[in-house]
């Protein structure tokens, strides 16, 4: 474990949030602190037990979960059931009741408690809305300077969004924790958004190429609603790898380009709170606060997922 990077991956364990989970294990590059779950696309319970689940599948179960906000910081939920599922995970492991439940504490606690403790050397890959990271800088303003990096999907630049025309959710579900975070001066920040995961389409050849029956049959099952629910926007039966695109950058950002811009988050607007701006032309002359991902290598990240899988 020593020379293994330090990782807390925090969730709202989603159709996609639970194949990036599986990508972080599989992977074996991490010293997997934790897992930390938020309200996102479904409760905070609810994400915090298909988290347990997806470990046991992989017999992960020693990592650590941990609650954490069961709200944004002011807003009520957006659950997003219709894509994802009653359940959360497209009804896949419905009938498995894990023997894994979450360990003590509170999310942001954890957070800040593990970055302080190995300063400089965590990183936290965020794959739900940012509630859990605002309430751990809002606690302790100090943090910023001891997190090795984060990488966070969310957002999304030049594209449309996917809950409003103008909102990506995890940005969209919680504004003001986006916009903190943003704000908060993390030296390093990767953003991950929709201009980049939708070029990551999860197609049933892909999904043929793992050969680990169990985790192939989960990832058909899971994802079955998302693919439906894309083909009927799209016409394509497949779906976005956003979060597992999100932890793969952890393994190797040479999977996608980045520039440094300012980048903000709107949070007072009747029709585009939610939105991310960046400020591609520098007309705000101010900080270059993010790296935004402007390209990804499809291929090659399908590559690492699937070969990861069969290992
Ligand atoms: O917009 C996509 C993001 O919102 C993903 O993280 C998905 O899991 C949902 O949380
Ligand atoms: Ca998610």
């Amino acid at each position: 474990m020593a020379n293994k990077k330090k990782l807390i991956l925090d969730v709202d364990t989603g159709i996609d949030d639970a194949i990036g989970i599986l990508l972080a294990v599989k992977s074996q590059q991490f010293d997997m602190l934790g897992m930390t779950t938020v309200c996102g696309n479904v409760s905070v319970d609810a994400a915090t037990l298909n988290t347990c689940k997806v470990l046991e599948l992989v017999e992960a179960d020693d990592i650590p979960v941990i609650k954490g906000s069961a709200t944004p910081l002011l807003r009520a939920p957006h659950y997003e059931h219709r894509v994802h599922g009653e359940d959360g995970i497209g009804g896949a492991l419905k009938d498995v009741e894990p023997k894994k439940t979450a360990d003590a504490g509170f999310a942001p606690d954890f957070i800040i408690d593990q970055v302080m403790q190995y300063s400089k050397q965590v990183t936290l890959v965020l794959t739900g809305p940012l509630t859990n990271l605002a309430l751990a800088v809002k606690k302790c303003p100090e943090l910023i300077h001891h997190v090795k990096e984060v990488i966070f999907m969310g957002g999304v630049v030049q594209g449309q969004g996917n809950v409003t025309p103008v909102a990506e959710f995890n940005t969209y579900a919680d504004p003001e924790a986006a916009k903190l975070v943003l704000d908060a001066g993390f030296p390093t920040l990767t953003q991950v958004g929709l201009d980049v995961t939708r070029k990551v389409l999860l197609t049933d050849e892909r999904i043929d190429a793992i050969q680990n029956e169990t985790l192939a049959h989960y990832i058909r099952e899971s994802t079955s609603i998302y693919r439906q629910r894309y083909f009927e926007r799209n016409g394509l039966w497949a779906c976005a790898m956003h979060d597992p695109l999100a932890v793969s950058l952890a393994i190797d950002k040479q999977l996608v380009s980045t520039q440094a811009f300012h980048v903000d988050v709107e949070t007072k607007s009747e029709f585009c709170d939610g939105q991310m701006i960046c400020d591609f032309q520098h007309q705000w002359k101010k900080e270059r606060n993010v790296q935004v991902c402007t390209d990804v290598d499809a291929d090659a990240f399908f590559d690492l997922l699937i070969n990861t899988m069969n290992a």
